[in-house]
């Protein structure tokens, strides 16, 4: 959470993140101005040069030589990441007509918006690495590409909507803020967008929970109950545990990733406990507890084998999600169509104007 808005100290509320964007985008910045080393000497040189960028935390842009398994890693990651801000507008969408007031409905509405927005940069991040937004949202809509693993979850009551927002959007941002230093420049522009607009969908959840937390038992009761559901699948939000993760290795030593799905669970961890006083809530974790050696909280894990499961299409909504948004899928394509034919018509106007 950023700011102070609920006598949050900066540090305990996990303000340093929104910092941590701002920083990644000056060393981005600065990244641009430095002259990168010109061009690989010959096509013998292609590897040695994308190591060197790498190495040298410059960024590898679209028109550059990349392995074919970096490019692979990075369509499945930013693929993955843009269908999951599209699948996970259902969830709040859900409440945005059962919102508890005009302000809130707006409020809502705005950060469902935000997340089409997010699906779009990041569409159009994954276009540059040569394959097409229809493509990729047919491989979503085939089950050949995945979305995060929280989207499965129903949002039982408005409490909900308030824990999505610390807890899911919370995790999100721990993740993301590091892909802003990503070696892709493309995903790592896209990602400070994303972040800055993340902190304040974080924001707005802890907002709706300290409404509850501090408002009747009954409501103090449903911010708690929201909290018992959302803790666990935020944990696993950042995916399997170190050792079996696929990826981790590979896309740590690329520099997409910066940190492991062990390290920044545990900091998400680390940023909460404090954050859940201040509600006056309680995290369901008996064994939470700090670790005075370690400088960090120690924890319950979450149940992998039940990430797998949600994973492989078995979570309590994955079926109802997929119909949905293939439903949405088709209602849409006279909008398609439409945009499509007024593309080709203002194309045709250009070229006859050019000709004239
Ligand atoms: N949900 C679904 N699939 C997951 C997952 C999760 N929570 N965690 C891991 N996986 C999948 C991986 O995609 C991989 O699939 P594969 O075997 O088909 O290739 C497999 O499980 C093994 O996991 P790895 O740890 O090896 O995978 P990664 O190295 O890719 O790490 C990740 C997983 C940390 C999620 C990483 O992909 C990542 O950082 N992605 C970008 C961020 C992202 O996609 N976030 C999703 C949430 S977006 C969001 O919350 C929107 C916001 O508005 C709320």
């Amino acid at each position: 959470m950023y700011g102070n808005d609920f006598g949050a100290p900066e540090e305990a509320s996990g303000g340093g993140l929104l910092g941590e964007v701002e920083a990644a985008e000056a060393a981005l910045r600065e990244a641009a101005a430095r002259q990168r080393r010109g061009a690989p000497a010959s096509d013998d040189d292609l590897a040695g040069f994308f190591a060197e960028v790498v190495e040298a935390d410059q960024k590898i842009e679209p028109r550059d030589w990349m392995p074919e398994a970096y490019r692979k890693t990075l369509i499945r990651q930013i693929a993955q990441h843009a269908h999951s801000e599209i699948i996970g507008m259902q969830p709040e969408g859900n409440w945005i007509s059962r919102a508890p007031s005009l302000k809130r409905k707006a409020i809502l509405l705005a950060k469902v918006q935000d997340e089409a927005g997010h699906g779009l940069y990041l569409y159009a991040a994954a276009e540059t690495l040569g394959i097409s937004r229809d493509e990729l949202v047919d491989l979503l809509l085939n089950g050949r590409q995945k979305y995060s693993s929280i989207f499965n979850y129903p949002t039982l009551t408005w409490a909900d909507v308030g824990a999505i927002g610390w807890l899911v959007d919370g995790a999100a941002i721990v993740n993301q803020v590091p892909l802003c230093r990503c070696s892709y420049g493309p995903y790592a522009r896209a990602m400070i967008r994303i972040c800055k607009e993340e902190s304040f969908h974080q924001r707005q959840g802890y907002e709706i929970l300290h409404t509850l937390s501090h408002g009747t038992p009954e409501q103090k009761a449903m911010a708690q109950d929201a909290l018992d559901r959302w803790w666990y699948p935020s944990l696993a939000m950042f995916g399997p545990p170190d050792g079996e993760s696929t990826h981790s290795t590979q896309s740590m030593a690329w520099k997409i990733k910066r940190f492991s799905n062990d390290e920044l669970r545990q900091r998400f961890v680390d940023m909460c406990v404090q954050q859940a006083e201040i509600l006056g809530l309680t995290i369901p974790d008996p064994d939470l507890r700090w670790n005075d050696e370690r400088q960090a909280y120690d924890f319950t894990q979450p149940d992998y084998d039940e990430l797998m499961r949600v994973i492989s299409g078995d979570g309590p909504c994955n079926r109802q999600r997929m119909a949905h948004r293939r439903q949405a899928h088709a209602d849409g394509a006279w909008v398609r169509e439409a945009a499509t034919a007024y593309a080709a018509k203002r194309a045709a106007e250009n070229k006859e104007k050019v000709a004239a």
